[in-house]
């Protein structure tokens, strides 16, 4: 991945399919400069999906493509329109912020080792769908979020960073999922950050974080 240099920005694509916090964190820490880098484009599989409107609201170029036939990824043809999509607005890193949807080979081989992730637990503990009921139910102390490099499971690729959240007496799957996403738009802008810099390596399964 080339780092941002002082002639070219570097450039996100962001995908979403819900409301969009990390989405707004993000496009407003590349605004104010603490993340080098521009977001080129977000795309949803969603058409009414409040990332697109939180990108919009910050004059973002903001798109709706429709996943296809399939209920759990993109299919071929979805797939294809996504890599396009990224590739036409100069995509560097492809930020997965609450993409409902498995991503493919066709797309990570497009975008080698420049697909991340933010899932909302300590992985490799509760991977998967709704992660922080995952948590509660499990009834654990604490748990966290996690940033990663996405590869063909369900997020089991290469940790970037992780930082926690505890579980507190009384809490429901709202009040610890709004607690997680504080730390998630805190600890992704920050990775990001260090992405666009250059200062991430990956070998195998580890990741280097270069001074
Ligand atoms: C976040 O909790 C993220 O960890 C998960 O989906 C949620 C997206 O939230 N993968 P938002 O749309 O960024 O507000």
């Amino acid at each position: 991945m080339e780092p941002a240099t002082p002639s070219r920005l570097f450039r996100l694509g962001i995908l979403g399919s819900g409301k969009g916090s990390n989405a707004a964190a993000i496009a407003d820490a590349c605004a104010d400069g603490t993340i080098p880098a521009r977001v080129a484009i977000v795309l949803s599989d969603v058409e009414n999906a409040g990332i697109l409107e939180r990108a919009r609201e910050r004059k973002v170029p903001a798109r709706f493509i429709h996943p296809g036939k399939s209920r759990a990824s993109l299919d071929g043809p979805a797939e294809a329109a996504y890599v396009e999509a990224l590739r036409a607005a100069e995509v560097d890193l492809v930020v997965m912020a609450g993409f409902m949807r498995i991503i493919r080979s066709g797309l990570l081989r497009a975008f080698a080792n420049r697909v991340v992730n933010i899932h909302p637990a300590l992985l490799p503990a509760f991977p998967g769908l709704e992660a922080w009921k995952q948590a509660l139910e499990h009834g654990v102390k604490m748990t966290g979020v996690t940033v990663h490099f996405v590869d063909e499971g369900i997020d089991t690729g290469p940790i970037i960073a992780q930082a926690t959240a505890p579980v507190l007496p009384g809490d429901t799957p709202q009040s610890l999922h709004a607690r997680i996403q504080e730390v998630e738009r805190r600890i992704y802008p920050t990775v990001i950050a260090a992405l666009a810099r250059g200062r991430i390596r990956v070998e195998g399964r580890q990741t280097i974080w270069q001074p």
